[in-house]
């Protein structure tokens, strides 16, 4: 019965997704990239004013991704993340893009290990041979390429976006859309899903805690 009711809100929030993705179609396919890169997919994530555009090559398992954070400043920073065994921000494995202390908007990786990060540089547990960002028309687009975790296409994701001060990324809000910035994307067939969890976070999820996530994330 609970798994039935589960399966019953998945479904919902699948269905949910798929109509609040249809509003921003456009906004997605039709986005023109300054350097006319061309990404096989584009889903608008659910809040936070995000798009996941990528290419996933099956002969390497690589995804080139670009995630983009519309109506943001330079005062701000982005987060894109895969949780590879977790959900929601700790074990995020973080692209971070904010403006570096020359006053340009640098990307780098972050692992996120506890809830007092300040998105320190560091290597994520999988490979990321390309980072690069950019501001323009008040986005913040972070271009990488992933050497994704292999056996699987479908992970957690989580983003985020937060004020930076004296070069340093402070805490974000915790307005409802801070908190349900989760969810899955799946690199191969394309589906994203809100809120739910893949992998072996699965089995050890308290499902009470679903739509609660942690303070920073
Ligand atoms: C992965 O393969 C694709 C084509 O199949 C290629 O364009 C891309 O450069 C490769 N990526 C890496 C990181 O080797
Ligand atoms: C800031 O980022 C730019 C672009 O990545 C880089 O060229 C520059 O060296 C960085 N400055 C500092 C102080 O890290
Ligand atoms: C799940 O979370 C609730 C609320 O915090 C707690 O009461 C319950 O014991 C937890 N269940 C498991 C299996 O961890």
């Amino acid at each position: 019965m609970d798994k039935l009711l589960r399966n019953l809100l998945f479904s919902f929030i699948l269905v949910m997704v798929s109509v609040a993705g249809k509003g921003y179609a456009q906004t997605c396919s039709t986005y023109q990239f300054r350097d006319n890169s061309v990404y096989a997919t584009c889903i608008p994530l659910p809040v936070l004013n995000s798009f996941l555009h990528w290419n996933y090559h099956q002969s390497n398992h690589t995804v080139d991704i670009a995630y983009r954070h519309t109506g943001v400043s330079t005062s701000d920073w982005v987060t894109w993340a895969l949780n590879v065994d977790g959900t929601g921000m700790i074990r995020a494995q973080c692209l971070v893009a904010r403006q570096n202390s020359s006053g340009d908007i640098y990307a780098y990786t972050s692992p996120v290990t506890g809830y007092g990060t300040q998105l320190e540089e560091a290597p994520l547990s999988f490979g990321v041979p390309r980072i690069s960002a950019e501001f323009r028309n008040n986005e913040i687009t972070i271009f990488a390429t992933l050497q994704l975790p292999t056996g699987r296409t479908s992970f957690n994701q989580v983003w985020q976006l937060g004020p930076v001060s004296g070069g340093t990324p402070l805490r974000h809000a915790l307005d409802a859309d801070n908190r349900r910035s989760t969810g899955t994307v799946d690199f191969l067939s394309g589906q994203v899903t809100e809120g739910g969890a893949v992998g072996p976070s699965m089995k050890k999820r308290n499902v009470s805690h679903q739509f609660f996530p942690s303070l920073f994330f």
